[in-house]
């Protein structure tokens, strides 16, 4: 099938390469010629694990052909994704200006049946208005990609979602993931809408529940990890995604839960547990902040603060709304000399250490913020050695609290 993915950002690029490799023929737009350039040379602008080999292969068959022109790409078209970005306004709301200036732009070129897709997370009722300015029909389909897992997550997926007014509009959206083994949910498209911001919300406030967790087990001396096992053994609760950490970040959780609550609250309806979560996550950076702070001994000006992570997770160089970061901005705020070492991801403004060892040279404390593999590898005796100070703030439970005392260190870590 002829389609057309309109954005290349972290879910059309996605989207794009996966539907080409699924047989079909996709045309990529992007209105940022560099991105374009890039994209069409085979690299890919965003780490994700298979992206590299996907694209070479779907731009080498011609499955694939990127653009930096709306209207070219949706020549002949039967279904047209927006893949736009959709960043918080400044009210919490979902800014959504771009997809429609886009269905504005494609309205007097796209196909008469052409179906015109809203892949981007959008407040309820942006279909309903896309459909009224492309006079199309059309359809929501969420995506539920983690960044570091896109690939795989789009080539088994839990689940699709297709939300429509019309159901005829499904067997197009229907054929197209014909290749792929998930249950297909149909439904209208006002719940199409509403499931990406529940799916997104519950998981924010799962890692809250397991961040807030820790810290009653820090309040009364009871072990966060045993805690989170021993409930987790019950079906009904589980064991993933309740990791505590620095609180939750990334492009999606903090913009969505705020979105949540607006468009709740538009509705008439105080969304008050959303909001705790958003607030109780906003604390869990501060007292993990107040960790390395006491870990100098309150007063952080002319210390040496080592940060191992800044991507706002592992396996992704995202620094997007990354509590690392913003705990490396506190930090130099407050007058420390910070120097940073991410395997993947940079930040503007921060040092940067050549490797996790160079990184700890002369430092008084070590922050782990960011869960990469190789951190809890580390060798604690050259840690130890080459650190001035002795304290480790564990933020992400990496290592074991044993070893690192064995190792002549400090150790403090997320309800432990
Ligand atoms: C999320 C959703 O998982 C995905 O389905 C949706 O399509 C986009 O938003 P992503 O933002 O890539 O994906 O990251 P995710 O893996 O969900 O993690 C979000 C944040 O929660 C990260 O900051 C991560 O470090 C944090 N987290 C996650 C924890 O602190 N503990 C956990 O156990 C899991």
């Amino acid at each position: 099938m002829r389609v057309a993915v309109i954005g290349a950002g972290y879910v059309g690029l996605i989207q794009a390469v996966g539907l080409a490799h699924l047989g079909n023929q996709v045309a990529l737009a992007e209105r940022d010629v560099a991105r374009v350039a890039e994209i069409t040379a085979g690299r890919p602008p965003i780490f994700e694990p298979g992206l590299p080999e996907l694209l070479s292969a779907t731009l080498a068959n011609g499955s694939l052909t990127v653009t930096s022109s709306n209207t070219e790409a949706v020549v002949g078209a039967e279904v047209v994704f927006l893949a736009l970005p959709t960043p918080q306004g400044d009210e919490g709301q979902a800014d959504v200006s771009a997809i429609y200036s886009v269905a504005d732009e494609l309205a007097p070129v796209l196909s008469e049946g052409c179906l015109v897709v809203t892949k981007s997370t959008v407040p309820v009722g942006t279909n309903i208005e896309v459909g009224v300015r492309t006079g199309r029909p059309v359809a929501s389909n969420p995506e539920f990609l983690r960044e570091g897992s896109a690939i795989t997550d789009f080539m088994k997926p839990d689940r699709i979602v297709i939300g429509t007014k019309d159901r005829s509009n499904v067997d197009k959206l229907v054929e197209l993931y014909r290749p792929i083994d998930a249950p297909i949910l149909v439904t209208d498209l006002v719940s199409a809408e509403v499931i990406k911001y529940a799916a997104n919300g519950y998981l924010a406030a799962r890692v809250t529940y397991a961040n807030a967790m820790a810290n009653v087990c820090e309040a009364v001396g009871a072990d966060v990890r045993d805690v989170l096992l021993g409930i987790g053994y019950d079906h009904r609760i589980g064991f993933s995604f309740m990791r505590p950490g620095p609180g939750f970040g990334g492009s999606c959780f903090p913009k969505d839960t705020r979105a949540l609550v607006k468009l709740a609250a538009d509705a008439g309806y105080d969304f008050s547990l959303m909001a705790g979560v958003i607030a109780t996550n906003e604390e869990q950076l501060a007292r993990t902040f107040a960790k390395v702070q006491a870990a100098v001994g309150g007063d952080l000006s002319g210390s040496r603060v080592a940060v191992w992570g800044l991507a706002f997770k592992a396996g992704t160089d995202d620094v997007r709304e990354s509590p690392a970061v913003a705990i490396v901005t506190r930090l130099v705020d407050s007058g420390a000399d910070v120097i940073a070492f991410d395997p993947q991801a940079t930040a503007p403004g921060i040092s940067i250490a050549e490797s996790a060892l160079d990184a700890v040279a002369g430092a008084d404390v070590l922050l782990i913020a960011t869960e990469w593999p190789q951190f809890q590898r580390c060798d604690l005796q050259a840690v130890a050695a080459r650190m001035r100070g002795s304290a480790i703030v564990d933020a992400r439970n990496l290592l074991d609290p044993i070893a690192v005392r064995a190792a002549g260190l400090a150790y403090t870590g997320i309800g432990r």
